[in-house]
């Protein structure tokens, strides 16, 4: 495991981040990364507005791992754009640290996007003329204190495959591509929607396990959503919405490693 090794020291090294064990002791009653309050969003369609979201209260804590559950429809990927600065709220206020996002001119947003939040879509979004190394390069080459592609894909463990094109990897390998690709930055946040939907059982297994690694061994603050119900058991809190609501919160006692999740 010595790559790993090095790989851990990197990601402690560099910026001297704080001991993530300590960071993630805080998780409950730690401090809030995100924090949005009565959000609504409502999509004019013409003549017709669709509400996605109806007063949305909710936190992210600094290092956890939540699950966003909840049925087709009911709001999850609209709260996640939000929260990731892809979109802003109709209402309400959203805030990244000190940070008002909810009036963020889009500048400050692409900003907030590019030095703090890593996205993982069901779809991989990998450039096919480029490696998987160089698909990872290309956040690295303006990022200020970037992990280096050969460390942030040796985290995914794909450091035998870092000069494969995404057409000569596996559906989840390349899954895997796009999560090196959004940690490479050290995102503060990493915001997931549905990033095994397009992966069977197994390969979505791995996927978590790399997910949760990168949770534990970066400390970024992780939300997943998901379809899969049995998937939660592996968060340290689940959000449920519906009908674009969040119907509850709970904290997971329980915790599972992906390895023993089945769905
Ligand atoms: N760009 C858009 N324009 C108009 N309506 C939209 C847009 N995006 C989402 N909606 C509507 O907002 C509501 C919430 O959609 P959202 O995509 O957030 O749901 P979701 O929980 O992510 O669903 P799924 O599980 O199917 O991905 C839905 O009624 C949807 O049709
Ligand atoms: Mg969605």
């Amino acid at each position: 495991m010595v790559v790993e090794e090095k790989v851990r020291r990197s990601l402690r090294g560099a910026q001297g981040r704080p001991d993530v064990t300590t960071e993630r002791a805080a998780i409950g009653g730690g401090e809030a990364v995100l924090f949005a309050r009565g959000l609504t969003k409502v999509y004019r369609m013409g003549e017709v507005d669709v509400v996605a979201l109806r007063g949305i209260d909710v936190e992210l804590f600094r290092g956890e791992f939540v699950v966003l559950l909840g049925a087709s429809g009911s709001g999850k990927s609209t709260l996640l754009n939000i929260l990731g600065g892809l979109d802003v709220p109709t209402s309400g206020e959203v805030r990244y640290c000190d940070h008002d996002l909810s009036a963020a001119a889009e500048s400050t947003l692409t900003r907030y996007r590019r030095e703090h939040v890593g996205f993982v879509f069901q779809f991989y979004n990998l450039i096919p003329s480029l490696t998987a190394r160089e698909n990872v390069a290309l956040v690295t080459d303006i990022a200020e204190a970037p992990i280096a592609p050969e460390d942030a894909l040796s985290l995914v463990g794909l450091a035998e495959r870092m000069d494969h094109f995404p057409s000569e990897l596996s559906g989840g390998e390349q899954q895997r591509v796009a999560i090196a690709r959004a940690i490479a930055k050290r995102p503060d946040l990493v915001l997931c929607d549905e990033p095994t939907g397009a992966l069977d059982y197994r390969t979505g297994q791995i996927v978590l396990e790399v997910l949760s690694r990168v949770n534990r061994e970066l400390g970024a603050t992780t939300a997943v959503i998901t379809h899969n119900a049995p998937i939660a058991q592996m968060a340290d809190r689940i959000i449920e919405m519906s009908d674009g609501r969040i119907r509850s919160v709970r904290e997971n006692a329980a915790k599972l490693s992906p390895a023993d999740l089945r769905w």
